[in-house]
């Protein structure tokens, strides 16, 4: 069995920060996002992997090399332009010759991995097999209409008034069947090749597609919040290990991570917490579910249920929580007269200032 990963795209800015170009990089717990898929795609046991890349192809090959550091080896697939995800499928022929594959949107996450539903699909093997999560607001997903007896009877793409809560998570299993499918569709209203109607060829065709209900599912929206939560999700199983200096006036509870080459100098951290490698906390608190990443410096300041991206500095600002905070940014206290808030944001960025 092999894997094709998608990880192309136009590379248009993200929402709410321009935290990188590649949304497949987006930090969870101070890790890639795509990283994650790779790691739940090789405990799977498959390390046969294809790799669509477009606009920002440089960016994610720096990031995952040749696949070894993951146990897998990464075949890069070029893609002129954004066409869809059924044509990802249709330019990776070669490679995916006549395997079974898993087919991974490189930006979702899923908590728990895919061993048990790649299990079950090596074992029962039908045509294709989709995968579920119940949302709030289907309308920007795939959305599945389910039989009586839980098979599936339809899907839509994006869908204004969608007919179930069901929607399509980022993670599909396929049998060679889906390549004729992936040839007989056409171009949607959006101008792409849905693997959507790809699925809905197999199941006019009559063929065996299964669906399971997951839990505990991610996609970056640009919803802070929910980036915040999954943060959070990931924080809560990480082991303790403090690989870093932290000296005698400082205290670490819980379940904290401190990588080689982090310093903390008289500061409370309470986990979950991640302090990346390079950064500096002294004279700080840095409470629970927060993720600093390398390089930082948090200084004389509260931080807390937030995310702090690589060289950032926060000093003498008091207590931060639920934030967002990007690369390269400087957090500083306003000095002299006149008093007033003294702001260089970025595009979208949102500020609440507690006057
Ligand atoms: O995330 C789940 C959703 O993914 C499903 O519910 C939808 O049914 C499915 O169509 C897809 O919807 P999106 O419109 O959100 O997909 P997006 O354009 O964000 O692309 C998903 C990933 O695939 C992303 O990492 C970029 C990559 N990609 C996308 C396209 C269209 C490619 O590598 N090549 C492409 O041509």
């Amino acid at each position: 069995m092999k894997a094709l990963v998608l990880s192309g795209g136009a590379g248009t800015r993200l929402r709410p920060i321009t935290h990188t170009s590649a949304k497949q990089l987006v930090p969870v717990a101070n890790k890639p996002v795509l990283f994650y898929g790779l790691e739940s795609i090789a405990a799977a046991g498959i390390t046969d992997v294809g790799m669509i890349v477009g606009d920002t192809a440089a960016e994610i090959e720096e990031a995952v090399g040749d696949g070894a550091k993951f146990g897998l080896e990464v075949t890069y697939i070029p893609q002129e332009r954004p066409l869809g995800l059924a044509h990802a499928v249709l330019i990776a022929r070669d490679f995916l010759g006549d395997d079974d594959f898993v087919m991974y949107l490189g930006d979702n996450f899923i908590v728990g991995g895919i061993n048990d539903v790649v299990d079950a699909f090596r074992t029962t093997r039908p045509d294709a097999q989709i995968l579920l999560t119940r949302v709030p607001d289907p309308r920007s997903f795939g959305v599945a209409e389910l039989g009586p007896s839980g098979q599936v009877v339809g899907l839509e793409e994006k869908p204004e008034h969608p007919k179930s809560d069901l929607a399509l998570v980022g993670v599909y299993l396929f049998t060679p069947a889906i390549h004729e499918a992936v040839r007989a569709i056409k171009p949607s209203w959006r101008g792409e090749l849905e693997i959507t109607h790809a699925i809905q060829h197999l199941i006019d065709a009559r063929a065996d597609v299964r669906s399971t209900v997951v839990r505990g599912y991610w996609k970056d929206t640009g919803n802070v919040r929910d980036m915040l939560e999954v943060n959070r999700t990931v924080l809560e199983s990480m082991e303790r290990r403090i690989d870093g200096e932290v000296d005698e006036a400082s205290e670490t509870v819980g379940r904290v991570v401190v990588e080689e080459g982090a310093r903390i100098t008289n500061s409370r951290i309470v986990g979950p917490v991640v302090i990346g490698a390079g950064t500096v906390v002294s004279d700080s608190y840095v409470g629970p579910f927060t993720s600093v990443a390398e390089n930082c410096r948090i200084t004389d300041s509260e931080l807390e249920f937030s995310i702090v991206l690589r060289d950032s500095s926060i000093d003498g600002v008091g207590r931060i929580e639920s934030s967002l905070i990007g690369r390269h940014v400087e957090v500083t206290p306003a000095p002299g007269v006149p008093s007033a808030h003294r702001l260089v944001l970025g595009d979208h960025s949102k500020v609440q200032i507690r006057s």
